[in-house]
């Protein structure tokens, strides 16, 4: 148990904490520079390595990523499950088409599917189960995203949520900055929290990850499942 509120990250524990990190293969490091030159939010490096790991652990063998960008997230699940399918969702035609390169050169467009729309319109055309979704596109429909991803995750399934934290401005607002994304994060997370499909825990890692499993449904004497 942490000591107090602010025991665990310090900016001196963050840094340690990225000290740690090993350095990315070349494919990954040339494509987190390629993101900081050209502006491009992909996932910072250790969800990266999260991602990898919990679509190992999990055994995944069909992956939902909405949120694209060029791909980097997208090649990290992939990696981790390397008999899964991955399906992702981006809006922008020409993120998807660099996104395409560079999952050739990672090997892994064989196993991708990149689907362009509007992530809830394109959502609601695919069917499931998922092993693993990963939500990473417009902060304010995280909520929307969940609830229509969620009947589609198997039941042990995992959720992974990034920017959770969004640049600390959750726990810390600034009242003369009005951030839709912060505020409609922060509504998610307690929503996430709370809710009784899921058993889910915000992970200080990166800008904030949202960590959940989908629970058996309960079958009480009124009927169900609930
Ligand atoms: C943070 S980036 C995704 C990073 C990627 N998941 C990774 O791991 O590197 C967010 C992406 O979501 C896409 N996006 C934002 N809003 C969207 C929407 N409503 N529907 C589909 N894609 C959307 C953006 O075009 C952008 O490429």
């Amino acid at each position: 148990m942490k000591d107090r509120p602010d025991a665990i990250l310090r900016t001196e524990q963050a840094r340690y904490l990225d000290s740690l990190l090993p350095p990315r293969d070349p494919l990954l490091a040339e494509m987190e520079r390629r993101a900081a030159q050209n502006d491009v939010p992909i996932s910072d490096p250790e969800v990266g390595r999260l991602l990898t790991l919990l679509a190992r652990a999990r055994g995944a063998r069909r992956i939902l990523e909405i949120g694209t960008a060029i791909g980097y997230g997208t090649i990290c699940l992939a990696r981790g499950a390397t008999e899964a399918r991955v399906v992702t969702i981006d809006r922008d035609p020409s993120r998807l088409e660099e996104a395409r390169g560079w999952l050739v050169r990672a090997e892994v467009l064989d196993r991708v599917e990149l689907v362009e729309g509007e992530a809830l319109e394109r959502l609601a055309t695919i069917d499931g189960p998922f092993d693993l979704v990963y939500l990473d596109g417009d902060k304010t429909l995280y909520r929307r995203c969940l609830d229509h991803a969620l009947p589609k995750l198997a039941v042990g399934g995992l959720v992974v949520a990034d920017n959770l934290l969004w640049k600390g401005k959750i726990a810390d607002p600034d009242p003369d900055d009005e951030d839709e994304s912060a505020r409609a994060l922060e509504a998610f997370n307690g929503y996430l929290m709370i809710h009784p499909q899921l058993d889910a825990v915000v992970l200080p890692l990166g800008d904030g990850v949202g960590l959940a499993a989908k629970r058996q449904p309960l079958v009480t004497e009124m009927g169900g499942p609930f």
